[in-house]
């Protein structure tokens, strides 16, 4: 079964992956990239006011096989020092569209204190039809508990970063979510095979990839699926933006999904001990370095005194 289209609380349709692109390097490449991804079959396209890519988004868009309504388009406002219904207006001029599908909060430092206040123009947005739904992005539970407390319409999408190593403590977050009906988007699911190859989750996802012929991250991202969760994922790679679509078919048991969720306990409690093991010698180095000077004051002041 290829990636399903989750329904949102208020009724409307979200392809269950989606592709964005990684600003940062080249933004030349952006343009390619996007029209490969659509032609690849992404039909769900990632962007945000603070990537600065959304004409870009645009001319991809303009140039690849596949019209604006046949496509999904997440936008963010991303930038404190414009209001949101501004903000919306100019990505619509940028994306070179009527609409958005969703348009998100990027993160929550954006509203200062004034959580409510930011979401009640995100209602505002949606009421003028600038976006079908409205969601957050980066929200913690506080957060969210904030804003529900308040608010008119429920966000319809928390995106957040989400990976076996952040599984367990961003469980009560996901169970709230679902409680509301909020969809949880995992973004950098990819990061433990970016970032620690030869560690324990990525020897998890390669065991199981071995046995049921699907590349490690086709794994991963199986894995967040089978938690509930939409993807927002990036490759520069036609090869590898196929392989993210033909992870809609990985199929994983509950062993699977166990070893996986271990493997990220693994990884959490190493990294956890490291920082610890860190924060303790910085800290016995700090004392040292007192004891050091207060011995170096105390001979000083000896050699004074003869
Ligand atoms: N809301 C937010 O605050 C937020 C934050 C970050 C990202 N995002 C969104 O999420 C999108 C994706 O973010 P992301 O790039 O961090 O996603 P990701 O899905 O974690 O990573 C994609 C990257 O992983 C690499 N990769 C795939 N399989 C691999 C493997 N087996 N071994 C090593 N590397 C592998 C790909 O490299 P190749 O290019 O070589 O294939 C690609 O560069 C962004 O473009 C953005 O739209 C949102």
């Amino acid at each position: 079964m290829p990636w399903p289209h989750f329904t949102l609380n208020d009724g409307s349709s979200m392809p269950s992956i989606a592709y964005g692109h990684i600003y940062w390097v080249n933004q030349e490449t952006i343009e390619p990239d996007v029209i490969k991804a659509i032609e690849t079959d992404f039909i769900h396209l990632d962007t945000a006011q603070g990537y600065y890519d959304e004409d870009r988004f645009a001319r991809a868009i303009k140039k690849s096989n596949k019209s604006r309504k046949d496509l999904y388009i997440t936008t963010k406002w991303s930038r404190a020092d414009t209001d949101i219904k501004d903000a919306c207006e100019n990505s619509l001029r940028q994306l070179e569209v009527d609409q958005v599908d969703l348009y998100l909060i990027h993160n929550r430092g954006l509203c200062g204190n004034d959580i409510e206040g930011h979401w009640a123009r995100m209602e505002l947005v949606k009421k003028l039809g600038y976006t079908k739904s409205i969601g957050v992005s980066n929200f913690n539970l506080h957060d969210l508990k904030t804003l529900i407390a308040s608010c008119s319409i429920v966000p319809a999408v928390n995106q957040i970063q989400l990976d076996p190593h952040f599984y367990a403590e961003q469980i009560p977050l996901i169970e709230y979510c679902r409680e509301k009906g909020i969809v949880v988007e995992a973004y950098s699911a990819l990061i433990p095979l970016r970032e620690d190859p030869d560690g324990p989750i990525s020897k998890t996802l390669q065991r199981i990839g071995k046995d049921k012929n699907a590349e490690p991250e086709q794994v991963l991202m199986a894995w967040c699926l089978a938690k509930g969760c939409a993807v927002v994922t990036s490759s520069h790679q036609e090869s590898r933006m196929k392989s993210y679509i033909q992870a809609g078919d990985v199929k994983l048991s509950s062993e699977d999904i166990e070893a996986i969720d271990k493997a990220g306990k693994q990884a959490a409690f190493r990294a956890n001990t490291m920082k610890l093991a860190r924060a303790t010698s910085r800290r016995f180095i700090s004392a040292l370095g007192v004891f050091a000077v207060c011995w170096l004051l105390s001979l000083m002041i000896r050699v004074y005194l003869l």
